[in-house]
């Protein structure tokens, strides 16, 4: 601990651990602790933490630890949300108002409100974190993203001391993007999401546009799934593709897909014909970060103790043992090589901490 005073544990509030091993708290499973870690479930917990920080002392939201790579220890204070429970806020002709805790695991969230007939977010089915991350990145799969389903959430802004309600234009989403990964906001520890309310429309229809998802339904014969069959499609996908941080740690894909003008675009396929493109609706174009990766030979491929996936060229996995500074490594390993192949530049879509 670098700054304040030193604590003592007999000095700390019980929802806050001294020294905390963070190795099993993130699903890259990488070697790391905290100086002080607070367990938050209660705006009286918030407060105390307030105080706790007065002296200037460093603050990170951990939310699930789903997407984080630790590069070291950390000599702040982490926050990890855990504002549990979820209800049905509300609802009108046009749709299921559903607010839950920050501390909610999401795939739960999503399961619960298909068993109660509500559908809407089937597509995001088995995203691992938690309900308090989701906006932060803005968190999308097949065709959805969270923001489509978004009505508002509330925070607890640590540097006064208040609640704070934001609607969908204030929380100014974009793809993995959010107002609370500008600086200053929700990462360094200042405003802390507390619930999120979703709005699920009524008027429902399958989302089955994004091509994995259409042959997946289709090799089921449901030409027209209900929700709950969507997110059995998904999910079997994802169990396919995706591996299990249980049993191979990482944290989803670990770069954005890059996006560039419609021209650039075209001009980087005439080079490479197979290069898949997907059109924006603000009329810039996204392309597989997966497929640039894979074909700058990266696809299954080990640089010390981390690799990328051998079933989907976008994730880095820790083989076991890997420290950060394996993965910064191979991070820049893999961006060199699709810069020198493509001249493009990766953005890690994990927070580096
Ligand atoms: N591809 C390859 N090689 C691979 C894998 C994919 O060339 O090893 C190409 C294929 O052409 C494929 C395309 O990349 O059609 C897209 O692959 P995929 O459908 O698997 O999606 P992705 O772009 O790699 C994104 C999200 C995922 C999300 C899926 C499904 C990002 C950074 N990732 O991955 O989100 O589940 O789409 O919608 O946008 C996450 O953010 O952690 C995450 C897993």
């Amino acid at each position: 601990m670098t700054l304040g005073a030193p604590m003592s544990a007999a000095r700390l509030p019980d929802f806050v651990e001294l020294d905390a091993d963070l190795a099993a708290r993130t699903t890259l499973a990488l070697p790391g602790r905290a100086a002080l870690l607070a367990t938050i479930r209660s705006i009286d917990q918030l407060r105390q933490v307030r105080a706790l920080t007065a002296d200037g002392r460093r603050r990170f939201i951990l939310g699930s630890g789903s997407n984080i790579v630790l590069t070291g220890d950390f000599d702040g204070l982490l926050l990890q949300p855990a504002f549990s429970g979820r209800q049905l806020i509300g609802e009108d002709a046009d749709a299921w108002y559903i607010r839950a805790g920050a501390g909610e695991n999401w795939h739960a969230l999503v399961h619960w409100t298909l068993e109660q007939g509500w559908p809407g977010l089937e597509n995001l089915a088995l995203i691992p974190g938690s309900v308090g991350a989701a906006p932060v990145q803005n968190i999308g799969a097949y065709g959805l993203e969270l923001s489509d389903r978004f009505l508002s959430l509330e925070t607890f802004d640590l540097a006064t001391g208040r609640l704070r309600r934001l609607d969908r234009a204030e929380c100014r989403f974009a793809y993995r993007d959010s107002i609370f990964k500008q600086q200053g906001w929700h990462l360094e520890g200042r405003q802390v999401i507390i619930n999120v309310t979703f709005r699920l429309p009524r008027a429902w229809q399958p989302l089955t546009g994004y091509a994995d998802l259409a042959s997946e339904l289709d090799r089921r014969q449901l030409a027209s799934p209900t929700a709950r069959q969507v997110a059995e499609a998904v999910m079997a996908i994802r169990q396919r593709k995706l591996p299990d941080p249980t049993r191979l740690p990482n944290a989803g894909s670990f770069f954005q897909n890059p996006l560039m003008s419609a021209a650039d675009a075209d001009q980087l396929a005439q080079k490479h014909p197979s290069l898949p493109r997907y059109p924006q609706p603000d009329g810039r174009v996204k392309l597989a970060a997966a497929w640039l990766i894979e074909h700058s030979g990266w696809k299954g491929q080990d640089l010390g103790p981390v690799g990328m996936y051998e079933k989907q060229a976008l994730v880095l996995v820790n083989r076991g043992g890997a420290r950060g500074a394996d993965v910064i490594a191979l991070t820049q390993a893999v961006q060199a090589s699709v810069r020198q192949r493509f001249g493009i530049e990766l953005t890690p879509e994990p927070v580096i901490l």
